[in-house]
């Protein structure tokens, strides 16, 4: 085909062709991936988009948003490009049974200060089992599709939206920008044929319809998604121009009039009763919907409220979850095997003769710990009725979700004569060191550290893993590789592979299944991540009990790795005394028990803090004081940073890393931003709660003492003797519309 001449072109008719192209190119793209009735050939199809290329090489600076050239089979080579959320991506709490809901009403309630009988309304529609997407239209057409991702950056995904049937590619009334959010889900028919048509030409089988979905949605060839058949219910919205509506029920409505499938099952209940009933209307249909759900969603339906309520770290405060109840099946226990965990935890996994669970083939499952396979729990008391878990036996096996398959039951009849106990190993199956299991812990540890190669390499898959340090093209499998081959023993290591084995690149090159680009890519990868947010970081060091909300918590109130350590090594003494001050505290219940006396509990610990040096104690105070970190997760991160050789290892880290200091809440403009705030006396505004949610999002700290320290009270009627010793510290104090207007509230 002749190169297209744009030589002649000026800017006004490039602007002007690029606009006819687009439009051109989207009624042939409709038309050939929706309407499956094209209305052009190929070759002319072809020659408007090199046109289209053309001029937009030329007129980088004109590039519309619904260029051509970002759909079908545009897709980056080797990977999606990632998209920053506009609004997060969140995820829902979840609520197992009606009490879990009766309480979800009850703390919504008690946030926004309502009575038990005050109206309130919720809407309750089904969970879609599929995977969420959002859609972003600007002046009504659509210019991006992203999956959630971590819910802060997804993949782009743009192409392969634009072949799904229920995607709209243009909006008319929408607001200017508007991002739609939803579930892509497959039909239990379109994946039944999909997957008998995949047997049939030796592709991929999928498990499930989510997975299904999954695998087409994130196609690097958008022409496969095409041949897929993807649904999408809108639900959601994310960045908008202007208001959707008033309400949740208004706003589904106003997107289902905006062109959007909307599910059929969305119902406005005016109380909880009423949402548990119409859960259990959607449980009855739920065999006969044609697709999978996996439970019911509630959300308040005035949006003022939801704003009020706000957000946890994850998790709106306004939604829940309330899941169906887990899948069973009976299967076959074949043995039971022996994991070693990155914090040294022996984990028994199930060995089982593979069994369909809810449509998806599980083959282990865990059993979570040596009393669980005895058939007692952490007190000692019988579960099953005390019967214990044996290789051979007959097992129940259920999953709920996403969560990892567990044995629940074992049935006694079927159980073969020589079947024997199982004795749970002493010492670590992977470096023969002692396996310890401490007082009032259910599980058993290996006590080699560093030295443990299975700590050693689960230490380092979660390091790369996708919420810490996420490096593209080392994964699980990489890492076990290359610790393998004595390439790399902890995460600083990563950061020197090129040093040391990057030379012309020839080493890794050579390895199995590493060719020059991918070597490149993997070295540029790691590049990239020396530059780190403090919360991965922190989260990638995987200390017991720091879990992904524990770190971006630290990360928010510390802001600097440096101000972090500091804290926690002022801590250290503390977090000693804390550990002995509980070792005397269940001595003197021993000792008491065996007297017959009341244990002297108080007396006992006090005795111990007396000890310590004041500003230590003060030191531990702080460190526990922070909101979402208790004295289990301070000692574990003491402990962590004080064991000489895992601390060596991270400084070596560290010292290879250029950290992002966390963004703290405390936005600068904020007048309330690093302070200490104590609330006192009777808020008839707004609830405790909901008044220490809005100071922490403004930045400041909120307390519950009174102190040197404290920089603003906020008295309401009723406020005794805080308010007495704010005055004599000569505390600010503030009633409470002083507070909301010093915050902007009013
Ligand atoms: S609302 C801020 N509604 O469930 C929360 N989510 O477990 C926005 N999901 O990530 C989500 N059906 O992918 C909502 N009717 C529904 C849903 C739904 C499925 C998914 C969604 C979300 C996940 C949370």
């Amino acid at each position: 085909m002749a190169k297209p001449d744009i030589s002649a072109l000026t800017e006004a008719q490039a602007r002007a062709e690029l606009a006819s192209l687009a439009e051109a190119l989207l009624a042939a793209n409709r038309a050939y991936h929706r309407e499956d009735a094209p209305q052009i050939s190929d070759a002319e199809y072809d020659a408007l988009k090199q046109r289209n290329a053309a001029i937009e090489a030329a007129f980088p600076h004109l590039k519309r948003d619904d260029s051509a050239t970002e759909q079908v089979g545009a897709a980056p080579a080797d990977g999606f490009s990632k998209v920053v959320h506009a609004q997060r991506m969140l995820s829902l709490g979840n609520a197992f049974d009606d009490a879990d809901v009766t309480d979800f009403d009850s703390s919504v309630r008690k946030y926004l200060g309502l009575g038990a009988d005050a109206p309130l309304a919720y809407t309750a529609e089904p969970k879609i089992d599929g995977l969420s997407l959002s859609l972003r239209y600007e002046k009504g057409h659509l210019v991006q599709a992203a999956t959630r991702g971590d819910g802060e950056v997804g993949e782009n995904v743009t192409a392969n939206a634009r072949t799904i049937q229920d995607v709209p590619e243009t909006l008319t009334g929408a607001p200017d920008l508007l991002e739609v959010r939803g579930e892509v889900y497959m039909s239990h028919a379109d994946f039944a044929a999909l997957n008998a048509r995949q047997a049939e030409t030796d592709g991929k089988v999928f498990a499930n319809p989510r997975n299904a979905a999954a695998g087409s949605l994130r196609q690097l060839d958008a022409t496969i998604t095409r041949s897929r058949p993807l649904r999408f219910f809108a639900y959601a919205w994310g960045a908008v121009s202007e208001p959707l509506a008033q309400t949740q029920s208004g706003a589904i409505e106003r997107l289902a009039a905006l062109g959007f499938q909307t599910n059929p099952l969305t119902q406005l209940c005016s109380a909880a009763p009423e949402m548990l009933a119409h859960y259990r209307r959607i449980e009855e249909q739920r065999a006969t919907l044609g697709y999978d759900i996996d439970g019911v969603v509630y959300k308040v339906d005035d949006l003022g409220l939801q704003d009020r309520l706000g957000f946890r770290s994850t998790t709106p405060r306004w939604a829940i979850a309330h899941k169906f109840p887990a899948e069973l099946a009976w299967t076959r226990l074949e043995g039971i095997d022996i994991q070693v965990g990155r914090t040294g935890a022996l984990s028994p996994v199930a060995r089982l003769t593979p069994v369909t669970v809810g449509g998806v083939v599980v083959s282990n499952a865990t059993l979570h710990n040596e009393d669980y396979i005895a058939g007692r729990d952490a007190k000692g008391n019988p579960i099953r009725d005390g019967k214990d878990i044996r290789a051979g036996d007959w097992v129940q096996v259920y999953r709920a979700g996403d969560v990892i398959p567990k044995v629940a039951d074992v049935d006694l009849a079927k159980r073969p004569d020589d079947a024997i106990r199982f004795v749970f190993p002493q010492t670590c199956p992977e470096c023969g060191s002692d396996a310890i299991r401490e007082e009032g812990d259910a599980v058993r540890r290996c006590s080699g550290g560093l030295i443990c190669p299975a700590q050693a390499v689960e230490k380092l898959k979660h390091f790369v893993s996708r919420a810490a340090f996420d490096i593209e093209g080392l994964g699980a499998k990489q890492v076990e590789q290359f610790h393998a081959d004595g390439w790399i023993a902890e995460p600083a290591d990563i950061f020197s592979l090129k040093t040391r084995y990057g030379a012309g690149l020839q080493q890794l090159k050579n390895r199995d299944g590493w060719g020059e680009k991918s070597a490149e890519n993997l070295f540029q990868a790691i590049e990239e991540k020396r530059r780190i947010p403090l919360a991965r970081l922190i989260f990638a060091l995987g200390i017991r009990h720091v879990g992904e909300v524990a770190a971006s918590d630290l990360a928010r109130h510390f802001g600097t790795w440096e101000a972090l350590v500091a804290a926690v090594d002022g801590a250290a003494p503390g977090a000693q005394c804390q550990l002995r001050a509980d070792a005397a505290e269940a001595a003197e219940r021993q000792a008491a028990q065996r007297d017959g006396r009341k244990p002297r509990i108080k007396a006992t610990r006090d005795a111990l803090w007396q000890e310590l040096d004041p500003a230590a104690r003060m030191a531990w105070a702080q460190l526990i004081d922070i909101d979402g970190i208790g004295a289990t997760v301070a000692v574990a991160l003491t402990t962590s940073f004080q064991q000489r050789a895992e601390r060596a290892s991270i400084d070596r880290l560290v010292a290879a890393l250029d950290i992002l200091p966390a963004e703290r809440p405390a936005t600068d403009d904020s007048p309330v931003a690093g302070k200490t705030v104590v609330f006192t006396g009777t808020l008839e505004k707004m609830t405790r709660a909901e008044a220490k949610a809005r100071a922490e999002a403004l930045g400041a700290k909120v307390s519950g003492s009174v102190s040197a320290k404290t920089d603003i009270l906020v008295a309401g009627p009723g406020a005794g003797s805080k308010a007495k010793k704010a005055a004599e510290l000569g505390i600010d104090t503030l009633d409470e519309d002083g507070w909301l207007a010093l915050i902007g509230a009013v």
